[in-house]
């Protein structure tokens, strides 16, 4: 490692240590301030390169907030409950009947890239052989079924219709909160009684313009409620609530991480689960492959009450290059990232994906989903063009992005033009980023 990357591994570090709450990593020291399912597993990889006990740790923790359902909600609760809004009371989880009574989390959950953090673990526990290993190994033995519920949850009452797509119920459920993918659906709720509210994220941003707007938390809350007021029982949520879309960069999670889990559960000869897990990826897998336009060549998500595709040109419109699969399909996605309306439009600071194309008219330079370029997504696509043998499109993006993280603010997203840092510093998920694009495979 030369001085720069040194330096970088050793702030990386430091914000984990920051950020770290005993048992759970806090999302982002004010921000966030509790654990957020896909950010715990994105830190679980990065903690892993440090410290293998501690990377289990973080998705034990997560695993004890598992609705009996099989679901992994989105929030786990710390006990911090200033800095956050909408907090732990106004989810209104506590009569929800799967919620197991001693967790305090939310009632939504976020894309499973879970087992894909598993997988880093136990090659780490591999790497350094001894305790590490035998915990890794044991953790992955002990938990298994846990993954293998929420997967079955998710591929089952989350698709009732056998689509090979996912439906989610809140934008928030995405991760891409206020993406243009769902302008259209979020357009069309039309919020009803909501209780006053403090938002509490706009004063942890320096610009209030990188923050979704207060309509946009009114219908955010609108759906909240609509969901606690049927005790978020998976069935009156489906029947009651006024958002429901077929996501296809969850989907497309879904099936990555099915297949990764599918060959964990061979490894500790788990072979008829890991038949099923296959089944899902396949399912998955193809169901992505379908919301393709044949036009753009893009992904495109499903609006379920208006019965319409949704096609924007945002990063989930590469969904099949996180399932994998059809290989001229990946092939004209990997032309199209790689083109001028993607990483080789000429003005980027940094020739890395921005969350929505510059050249879409909706993109913002500075808000949020809606244009930023977010480091951790740049993680996974880097995961997955190893996984495909693409060493090219790896490089090039572990290189930008280890450019990109030498500001060392970890920032939670930049702006595409300037690099500015922007959201929140000091974001786990992008510290935990950092060390794993620092101990990737090439390395120097
Ligand atoms: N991302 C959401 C927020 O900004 C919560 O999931 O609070």
């Amino acid at each position: 490692m030369n001085a720069h990357s040194e330096q970088l591994f050793h702030e990386a570090v430091e914000v984990l240590r920051a950020n770290d709450l005993g048992t759970m990593t806090s999302a982002a020291p004010n921000l966030y301030p509790h654990m957020w399912s896909w950010d715990a597993a994105f830190v679980a990889i990065g903690l892993a390169r440090v410290n293998v006990p501690r990377a289990i740790q973080e998705l034990e923790t997560l695993l004890e907030a598992q609705w009996t359902t099989g679901m992994i909600p989105h929030i786990v609760f710390s006990d911090n409950d200033t800095g956050y809004f909408p907090g732990y009371d106004r989810w209104n989880t506590s009569g929800a009947s799967a919620k197991p009574d001693r967790v305090r989390s939310s009632g939504i959950c976020q894309p499973p890239v879970h087992a894909i953090a598993l997988r880093h673990i136990l090659d780490r526990g591999r790497e350094n052989g001894g305790a590490d290993l035998r915990a890794a190994e044991m953790f992955i033995e002990q938990t298994f079924d846990s993954w293998l519920a929420w997967h079955r949850w998710l591929a089952t009452v989350r698709d009732p219709e056998e689509t090979g797509l996912i439906e989610i119920h809140h934008g928030w459920e995405s991760g891409c909160d206020n993406s243009p993918r769902w302008d259209s659906p979020y357009n069309r709720v039309k919020p009803g009684m909501v209780p006053a509210f403090v938002r509490r994220d706009t004063s942890h941003v320096r610009d209030t313009s990188e923050r979704p707007d207060d309509g946009e938390y009114r219908k955010y809350l609108w759906l909240v409620q609509q969901m606690a007021s049927v005790g978020y029982d998976d069935k009156k949520v489906m029947q009651t609530v006024d958002f429901r879309v077929r996501d296809v960069f969850f989907s497309a999670i879904l099936a990555a991480a099915s297949d990764v889990l599918a060959d964990l559960g061979l490894e500790i000869g788990r072979d008829e689960s890991a038949e099923e897990l296959r089944k899902i990826a396949a399912h998955f897998r193809s169901g992505v492959l379908s919301t393709i336009d044949p036009v753009t060549g893009l992904a495109r998500d499903f609006d379920v009450l208006a019965e319409e595709w949704i096609a924007t040109e945002t990063i989930a419109a590469f969904a099949p290059l996180i399932s994998g699969g059809d290989v001229e399909v990946l092939n004209r996605q990997r032309a199209i990232i790689q083109g001028p309306r993607w990483m080789g439009h000429p003005a980027l600071r940094f020739a890395l994906p921005p969350s929505t194309s510059p050249l879409s008219p909706e993109f913002r330079t500075r808000t949020y989903w809606r244009g930023p370029i977010w480091p951790f997504l740049n993680l996974l696509f880097g995961w997955a063009s190893a996984r495909d043998g693409q060493q090219e499109l790896y490089s090039i993006l572990r290189t930008l992005s280890l450019e990109q993280l030498g500001d060392l603010t970890f920032a939670e997203y930049y702006e595409p033009f300037t690099g500015e840092p922007l959201g929140s510093f000091a974001q786990a998920w992008t510290a935990a980023a950092a060390l794993e694009w620092l101990g990737g495979r090439d390395a120097s």
